[in-house]
This record gives structure tokens, C-alpha cells and sequence, in this order.
């Protein structure tokens, strides 16, 4: 089976932390790097709390670098739900493993320069704000050649927001470099809150979880326990919107998902709707569709596969 080829720009944060889990276990994807952005929590702690997660992970081979400390224009808004560490109630030995020396903003430049010209374009999965991504497009354009898609867990088309009345937290973090990647012509998979929103971690499944993930079950417990919002009217029932652990579904089962193609756009300029995404449904703009944005989600499917990859960590060992 040819893999996919990925990086994985996050900011750990709980559910970036379960779709790394996920990630690590799954052989369909070739895990090149993982940078590290400013968004749930500030870069030295997504950064940190990247490193712990590889270990836990037994994935230390894979190079973590640190990215942007603060959105381009915007200050920084911090992710709630995530506790003072960004890992809930999980708690990690400090890690052995240390940060790359080469900023997340110029790996990319290089990684992606060198895809582009090797004719090996690279998946970039967005899990946070896309400050980084937008700045090394800003600076190398060039780079497009080497992304075969960006997969980003973002955005609200038809489902408020929820983090303010219209945006959706990545997008609102850096509003600015959300409109540099979507007006950038690289292929997009959205999965915006109107996917997440469909697929909620109830506190059954994370006993679920817990049952099947080996010598992890004890970190992914609290993990999964943390990410409960307890906001049964909104969601439903108890439990979290499974935001960016979707990001990696889609990349290992993407026949369990629905896209529609549109063009997006971003609003940066209105305080009220600041971040807000706008879908072009039926193609006002005249512009070509860039995004693919998942509508429907088979979620029980989609739960049985992260069961399934998780199950994997009874076979791992700590490294
Ligand atoms: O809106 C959900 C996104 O913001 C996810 O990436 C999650 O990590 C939160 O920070
Ligand atoms: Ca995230």
C-alpha cells in the first residue's frame, strides 16, 4: 500500500493529542514531521505537550518543530476546555525528546520545496490556527507544488460558531492566515464543526477507549474524560465534538465522510463576524471551488475505526 505522506501542524490541546494518538497507529499514513503552532495554549507548550505525546505515543522518532508565537495580526486567544497544561487531566512525564533547531515556518519551506521538486507532494493536516502554513506560503509561494492537499479541522458553514456567534476557533485564532490559505488555490478538505458536530465522544466510548488502548489506556482515558463539555443541549448528549481526530478519519476511511466543493471565504475584516467562513454554494463568486467541506459523517463507522487503531497500542512498547 502506497502511504500517504503527511505533516501534521497542531496545537496540542486534547483532541489534537488523540488525532496524533491515532495517527501514530495508522499505516496507511507516513508521519514525515509535526510543527507546532501558537493556538489552544502558547508554541512552548503546544511544542511540549507535542514531544510527550510522541513519546507516550512511542513515535519519538518522529522530528517535532516549533512554530509561530502569536497569529499574524491578531492577538492570541486561548483554547478552553483544553486545562492549564493543554492535555486536560492527563498528566506526562516531561519529555526526553527535544525540539528540532529549524522553526516549524522554514522546515516547511524547505520540506515542501524539496516535495515540490522530487514531484512528491506532501498532505498537510491542519489541527490548530494556519499561521504557520500561511507565512510560509507568504514567503515561498513556490511551495504550493509540494502540497498535495491541506486536510484542517476548521470552520462553520451551516452550524454556529463556537467560539464566537459566527467563527470557529482555529479559523477566529488567525482569521488572517485562514483567508492567505484559503485564497492560496491549494486543494482543501474542510472538516468544519458541521462535521465534528456529528461525531460527539460520549463518556461510554471513552470507556470504550480505555478498554482497548493497552498501555495508554490510562492517559487516553483522561484525555477523552477532559474533553467532555457536559453541554447535553448543544451537543446532544454528554461528552466533546471529536474536532480534530476527524482530520486523520478522513485520511485513513475517507468513504466514511461527505464533501461537498466549494469556494470559501473568509471574513477578516468585520469584528463582528471576524473569522466567520463563507461557502460559495452555488458559485456567486465566479471563482473556482477549492474545498471540499465534509457535510455528513458516518460516526458510529468513524468511532469503530478509532477503536480499532487505538486496539493497536496493546501492541506497542514504550520506547
Ligand atoms: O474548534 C475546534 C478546534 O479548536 C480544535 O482544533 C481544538 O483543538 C480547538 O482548539
Ligand atoms: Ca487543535
Amino acid at each position: 500500500m502506497e502511504k500517504t505522506r503527511i505533516i501534521i501542524d497542531c496545537d496540542p490541546g486534547i483532541d489534537d493529542a488523540i488525532a496524533l494518538l491515532a495517527a501514530f497507529v495508522s499505516p496507511e499514513l507516513d508521519i514525515l514531521a509535526i510543527t507546532t503552532v501558537c493556538g489552544n495554549q502558547p508554541v512552548e507548550t503546544t511544542s511540549r505537550n507535542a514531544l510527550k505525546i510522541c513519546e507516550l505515543g512511542a513515535r519519538a522518532d518522529i522530528p517535532v518543530h516549533a512554530g509561530s508565537h502569536r497569529p499574524l495580526m491578531r492577538a492570541p486567544i486561548r483554547g478552553q476546555f483544553h486545562g492549564e497544561t493543554g492535555l486536560g487531566s492527563c498528566v506526562l512525564p516531561e519529555p526526553a525528546k527535544k525540539i528540532e533547531p529549524q522553526r516549524a515556518v522554514e522546515f516547511l519551506i524547505d520540506r515542501l520545496l524539496r516535495a515540490g521538486n522530487e514531484r512528491q507532494p506532501i498532505t498537510i493536516c491542519a489541527l490548530g490556527p494556519l499561521t504557520n502554513i500561511a507565512m510560509a506560503l507568504r514567503i515561498e509561494p513556490e511551495i504550493a507544488r509540494g502540497i498535495e492537499r491541506i486536510v484542517m479541522m476548521g470552520g462553520a458553514y451551516r452550524e454556529p460558531g463556537n467560539r464566537s456567534m459566527t467563527s470557529e476557533f482555529n479559523v477566529l485564532s488567525d482569521p488572517h492566515a485562514a483567508h492567505i490559505v484559503f485564497s492560496s488555490e491549494v486543494p482543501i478538505v474542510a472538516l468544519p464543526l458541521d462535521a465534528t458536530h456529528q461525531v460527539i465522544l460520549t463518556p461510554a466510548h471513552v470507556k470504550q477507549f480505555e478498554a482497548v488502548s493497552g498501555r495508554i489506556s490510562q492517559a487516553v482515558s483522561q484525555l477523552m474524560a477532559s474533553w467532555d463539555r457536559n453541554q447535553v443541549e448543544r451537543y446532544g448528549s454528554r461528552g466533546g465534538p471529536l474536532h480534530d481526530p476527524l482530520v486523520i478519519g478522513w485520511l485513513i476511511a475517507p468513504h466514511l465522510f461527505e464533501t461537498r466543493r466549494v469556494r470559501v471565504f473568509i471574513e477578516y475584516q468585520s469584528e463582528l463576524c471576524m473569522g466567520q467562513t463563507i461557502a460559495d454554494w452555488f458559485d456567486k463568486s465566479g471563482l473556482n471551488p477549492n474545498t471540499a467541506i465534509v457535510t455528513k459523517v458516518d460516526a458510529a463507522a468513524v468511532i469503530e475505526v478509532f477503536l480499532d487503531r487505538f486496539s493497536r497500542y496493546q501492541d506497542t512498547v514504550m520506547q
